[in-house]
């Protein structure tokens, strides 16, 4: 989600410090992101000169330091409350005092985060979707303790980098994970007990409810390690049963089986 967010804030004219935890991961996203704007190129969907222009606003670094001038830092790290939390409390001490401190995250409570801060009024959610270049929501998550300000500049930051911008408060799945969820863990409950098979399922979503992709699709894409901590923190919200993930799914992340990200999940992504 990382290298997706860069794309759109840098193609969108914000200069951009893409932070990773080692250099060498940070130069590897920056070739990524220059091979796929010269496919863009190659396919006629971008200028040349834009595609140089993006690539020139994004500076790739391993230090949390080159954050500390920044307006605005989105953080993409892996959905792990500690991790962020971490993460949080070591940007709070580096970034300087206006800068605001946002979360990608899909349902982790914001608040939390920003009570790992000294500036909890300088903290609140940017929700983007996934392929982020490509998907025009972004979710603008206000914790109790953000301030006005902080969730106007927000929402100005989304709208910049040309999304639709929807405010929702902190509460997990937000709007649309509280209401996608529930029904991508049911799909694999329906596969599980062998109500359909795979294809069936999918089939069915795409043809009977006009969705792009089917719920397994979804999955797949979104990650099902992502997908397991989103209904793990939904039920941890809400202890609602229909919330409880099913074993199928926390089995197949237990064996490595990720989704695209990991060459297979529900289908087989090692030929593509
Ligand atoms: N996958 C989606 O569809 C999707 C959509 C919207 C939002 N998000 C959110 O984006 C965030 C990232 O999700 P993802 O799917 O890209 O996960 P991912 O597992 O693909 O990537 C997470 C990255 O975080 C890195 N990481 C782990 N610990 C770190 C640390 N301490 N410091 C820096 N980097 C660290 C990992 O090396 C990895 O590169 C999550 O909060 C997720 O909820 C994901």
């Amino acid at each position: 989600m990382g290298a997706g967010v860069a794309e759109v804030a840098a193609k969108t004219g914000h200069e951009v410090v893409l932070r990773s935890r080692k250099q060498a991961t940070a130069d590897a996203t920056v070739a990524a992101l220059e091979k796929s704007l010269a496919k863009q190129v190659e396919k006629g969907k971008l200028e040349e000169g834009d595609a140089k222009e993006t690539l020139s606003r994004v500076t790739p670094t391993g230090h949390l330091g080159d954050l500390a001038n920044c307006d605005l830092v989105l953080e993409n790290v892996v959905e792990d409350l500690a991790v962020k939390k971490d993460l949080f409390s070591d940007l709070d001490q580096v970034c300087d005092d206006h800068t605001i401190l946002a979360t990608n995250t899909s349902t982790l409570p914001v608040t939390e985060l920003a009570m790992a801060t000294a500036r909890p009024d300088r903290v609140c959610g940017i929700h983007f979707f996934n392929p982020a270049p490509v998907m025009t929501l972004v979710e603008v998550v206000r914790p109790m303790t953000a301030s006005d300000e902080t969730i106007a500049s927000a929402r100005a930051f989304a709208e910049a980098c040309g999304k639709t911008a929807v405010e929702v408060k902190d509460q997990a799945g937000f709007i649309v994970n509280a209401l996608l969820f529930p029904y991508l863990n049911n799909a694999v409950k329906l596969l599980e007990t062998g109500v359909a098979t795979r294809d069936d399922i999918d089939s069915a979503m795409k043809g009977g409810c006009g969705f792009p992709m089917g719920p397994l699709a979804v999955l797949d894409l979104v990650g099902l390690d992502t997908s397991l901590a989103i209904i793990d923190a939904l039920y941890d919200e809400f202890r609602d049963p229909n919330y409880a993930a099913v074993p199928l799914l926390r089995r197949m992340v237990s064996a490595g089986y990720l989704g695209r990200k990991s060459g297979a999940g529900f289908y087989d992504y090692s030929k593509s």
